[in-house]
């Protein structure tokens, strides 16, 4: 599978993924992508216009900020590779642990999430809205 850097200017392509995933409230529109791209240490790898996932790394630590498989594309491994190549990027810029958050009712994330070696390591109580919690989860990247 192909996965390829996203810049800016594949901003709308990243918003049309991301509405196929979330639903209309949720969805990030192309200038949130735009603004996100800019922001130093944010990239964004994506599997042709079916998939992508954008991530944040600050010195030792990297952050999932978001990822997206358009629903017709699922269950053939895209989500694994991106998290997995997204993992690989970051390690080998330095990155000590990779964390992000996932609703605790989004259990294909959390599936996808465990079997990439993400492990549960708290949770934030009214993260997206009142009632909708968050875990927040770790892979150690540190290879001493
Ligand atoms: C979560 C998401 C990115 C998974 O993408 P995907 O390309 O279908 O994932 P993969 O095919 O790589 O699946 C890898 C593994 O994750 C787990 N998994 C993925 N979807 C699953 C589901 N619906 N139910 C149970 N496990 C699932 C399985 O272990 C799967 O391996 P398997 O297919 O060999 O059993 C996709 O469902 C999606 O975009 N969901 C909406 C947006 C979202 O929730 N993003 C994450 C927000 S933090």
């Amino acid at each position: 599978m192909k996965l390829i850097a996203a810049g800016r200017e594949d901003a709308a392509t990243l918003a049309a993924i991301h509405a196929t995933s979330f639903p209309p409230g949720a969805a990030w529109d192309a200038d949130t992508f735009e603004t996100l791209l800019e922001l130093d240490g944010t990239f964004a790898l994506r599997a042709g216009e079916r998939g992508f996932i954008l991530a944040r790394q600050t010195l030792d630590e990297a952050e999932i900020l978001t990822l997206a498989v358009d629903p017709a594309a699922r269950r053939e491994g895209i989500g694994a590779a991106l998290v997995a190549t997204a993992l690989a990027t970051v390690g080998a810029a330095g990155a000590k642990a990779m964390f992000l958050e996932v609703a605790e009712a989004n259990e294909a994330a959390i599936y996808l999430y465990a079997s990439a070696g993400f492990t549960k390591i708290g949770l934030r109580r009214d993260y997206y809205a009142p009632g909708m919690h968050a875990l927040a989860m770790r892979h150690s990247l540190d290879i001493k």
